[in-house]
């Protein structure tokens, strides 16, 4: 059936574009835009758009649905290019055990941390978990994520993670949203493999690996590259065994220490670096050149009480910074985007440009979606985040948390 939807009076069309680039140093600050716009939505993709004053003769026979959204703000949908949406349960308890002062090995201790996701995901079905996943995709479709990746990693034996990789693929089937999918069994090692660490490898390698490959289950891995967790040399070996089956990595590093996952992630031609809260200067000037993207996930570091990631830092020498959700029952319970964005504002000192940028155009690079979301171009998906009427864009992070948000279209759908 032939679609078109033509909207009119926009205030303004927030990050225009001719073509796909990633964004580094000054170039992040620089958000293209149209005022007094219209928009044409043509069966689910960008037709048309310009200026009020072009429309006459741009477009002469009006569509039937022409919908007037004076005072309103267009943008595109957010790409949440870092996040855990698929898991079991919550933990809450943890969390107040936080507040009254528990440490983590304490909190370790009482079973709490990514094996307490485990085992809740370990007893919980494939369908149940599929469904539970599909009501948070719904609620971060409403708050504006049009693109988003999730990863496995909280299922640590060959039945739970393939299970969290199928419930991922259901989702891709049955979702309007770009999904992508990230194979995280290297997320911590479980018990039994404590002391055994080239076992686990072994079986992420010899029995993970070969299904994820028959089933066409992932599109990247990632590793959670951190002391305690897993080395750089451990973290080399799972890349190429990824690699070896088509797998790019995008990594967990510098969450908490310095220990050489940068250096690893960039030989190993990481799509993405992510999380980057602890740099060193040296560090910083490796990701200035590394043709990736350096994801920054400050909910995470607000959430767990950190020190937030050096963005300025980071885009004055030039890298390709993105900001994502990390959406995780352990230290982001949260995927809101439009908090994660006014967040960077305001702890991080981007500027709203940067951050409107920062979360479309280079989170889709961050997930390789860049051809069909991510920006107003003509013939990309019509992913779009209609705003109420606001005084201006920088109002939308300026007043934290309120639900500035009328209406969010995805692949040219309302969604409800
Ligand atoms: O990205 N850092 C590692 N993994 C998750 C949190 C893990 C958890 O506590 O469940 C993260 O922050
Ligand atoms: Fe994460």
């Amino acid at each position: 059936m032939h679609t078109q939807i033509l909207f009119i009076n926009i205030a303004q069309l927030i990050n225009v574009r001719t073509s796909n680039n990633q964004l580094r140093g000054n170039d992040l600050a620089e958000l293209p835009i149209i005022e007094d716009a219209y928009l044409l939505v043509e069966n689910g993709l960008i037709a048309d758009f310009g200026a009020m004053y072009e429309l006459e003769l741009k477009i002469p026979i009006l569509p039937k649905n022409v919908q007037d959204i004076t005072g309103q703000f267009v943008m595109p949908t957010w790409c949440d290019s870092h996040t855990h949406l698929v898991f079991a349960g919550s933990r809450e308890s943890e969390f107040v055990d936080k507040i009254n002062g528990l440490s983590y090995a304490e909190i370790a201790a009482k079973g709490g941390g990514i094996l307490n996701s485990a085992k809740k995901l370990n007893n919980t079905s494939e369908d149940d978990l599929y469904h539970a996943a599909l009501i948070k995709l719904n609620e971060v479709a409403k708050l504006g994520t049009g693109a988003i990746e999730i990863k496995s990693g909280y299922g640590l034996s060959v039945d739970s993670e393939i299970k969290m990789l199928r419930v991922i693929k259901r989702l891709k089937e049955n979702s309007d949203l770009i999904i992508k999918s990230t194979f995280l069994a290297a997320h911590t090692y479980p018990i039994e493999f404590k002391e055994n660490h080239q076992g686990y490898i072994d079986l992420i390698k010899n029995e993970m690996l070969p299904i994820i490959a028959t089933e066409n289950l992932a599109d990247y891995i990632d590793v959670f590259c951190e002391s305690g967790f897993f080395s750089p040399t451990e973290t080399d070996e799972i890349c190429k065994a990824g690699a070896a089956l088509g797998l790019k990595p995008k990594l967990h590093v510098n969450q908490l220490n310095s220990i050489g996952g940068i250096e690893i992630g960039i030989e190993n031609n990481a799509i993405s670096l992510d999380h980057l809260e602890t740099l060193t200067a040296n560090e910083i000037e490796l990701l200035s050149t590394f043709k990736g993207t350096a994801t920054l996930l400050p909910t995470a570091a607000f959430f767990l009480r950190m020190q937030y990631q050096p963005a300025r830092a980071l885009i004055q020498a030039g890298a390709a910074v993105a900001l994502a959700s990390d959406y995780n029952p352990g230290s982001s319970p949260s995927g809101n985007m439009n908090f994660v964005t006014a967040l960077s504002c305001i702890q991080m000192k981007m500027l709203p440009n940067e951050v409107i940028n920062a979360a479309t155009i280079n989170g889709a690079f961050a997930m390789e979606c860049i051809e069909q979301t991510g920006s107003i171009m003509l013939g990309k998906r019509a992913d779009l985040i209609f705003t109420k009427k606001i005084p201006s864009i920088s109002y939308l992070f300026y007043s934290f948390s309120i639900n500035n948000i009328d209406k969010v279209m995805i692949k040219g759908k309302w969604v409800g």
